[in-house]
């Protein structure tokens, strides 16, 4: 089905990060929550999540096909996207009008600071790994839970619902790369976020066809769980919301 247009539109993906509170956020999930498990933060881009979740004592792991660069040429791509996206949401300014950009690239920086301080160190202990969906580098059940923002669904065309002109992620992708991050996680995985960038929202569809495929599996759960993550006008997003994707029994064979 045809969408209406999209709220944001790009024409290259942005290495743009967030804190371990905007995962809480998105999730609901705080990182006391986390403790005593295996995390997967996938794709982590300059997310200051795993520095975060690591100092908080948690087994985290990010993953991002842009991990094969320096901590100066990240530096560098980082603060240049950060522009580059503020000035791209400046232009739809109505429908960010609920949000103080100001605030909003100050919170990204601060995501840029913390990952990078945590950077190299985290290269050489393997926290920090390059690869890229649907290929992912782990055995079958590798972490307890899997977090994924902002790759799945965003950067899906405009004319699917997402923001990336020419993307590369067609359904089919979706499919391969959800199936592949399903495949690594023992029990729960995360997807954010799960709607169009459109005015009003819709659920994006690419997700509806994956959870009705799903439903009838007997090897995974799925539901929604409402976020208070920022999605521009709320009024116009009132299915805001993560996927959770639980796996029945978490000893089974993967999908
Ligand atoms: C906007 S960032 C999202 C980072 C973080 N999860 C967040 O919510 O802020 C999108 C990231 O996806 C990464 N990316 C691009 N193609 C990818 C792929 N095929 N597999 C995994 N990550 C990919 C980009 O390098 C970029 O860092």
């Amino acid at each position: 089905m045809q969408m209406s247009a999209p709220t944001l539109r790009l024409d290259a993906m942005q290495f743009f990060g967030r804190l371990a509170s905007d995962y809480h956020a998105m999730f609901g999930i705080t990182l006391a929550a986390l403790r005593g498990q295996r995390i997967l933060d996938c794709p982590s881009g300059p997310c200051s999540f795993v520095a975060e979740a690591v100092a908080a004592g948690i087994d985290a792991v990010g993953v991002d096909p842009l991990y094969i660069h320096t901590h100066a040429e990240l530096r560098e791509r980082c603060e240049s996207d950060i522009a580059g996206t503020i000035k791209a949401m400046s232009a739809h300014g109505d429908h960010y009008s609920a949000l103080d950009l100001i605030t909003y690239a100050d919170s990204k920086r601060a995501a840029l600071h913390g990952f990078l301080a945590d950077y190299e160190i985290g290269r050489a202990a393997n926290r920090y790994i390059a690869a890229s969906l649907p290929l992912l580098p782990f055995a079958d059940q590798s972490f307890d839970q899997t977090f994924s923002a902002h790759l799945l669904v965003t950067y899906s065309s405009p004319e699917s619902g997402g923001i990336l002109t020419n993307s590369p992620f067609t359904e089919q992708w979706h499919q391969a790369a959800l199936t592949e991050l399903l495949r690594v996680t023992k029990r729960v995985l995360h997807v954010y976020p799960t709607t169009t960038r459109t005015s009003p929202a819709r659920r994006h569809p690419y997700l509806e066809h994956i959870v009705a495929r799903l439903q009838v599996s007997d090897e995974w759960k799925c539901r929604y769980e409402l976020s208070t993550y920022h999605r521009g006008d709320p009024a116009q997003n009132l299915l805001n919301a993560s996927l959770v994707i639980e796996r029945v029994s978490p000893d089974h064979a993967t999908v």
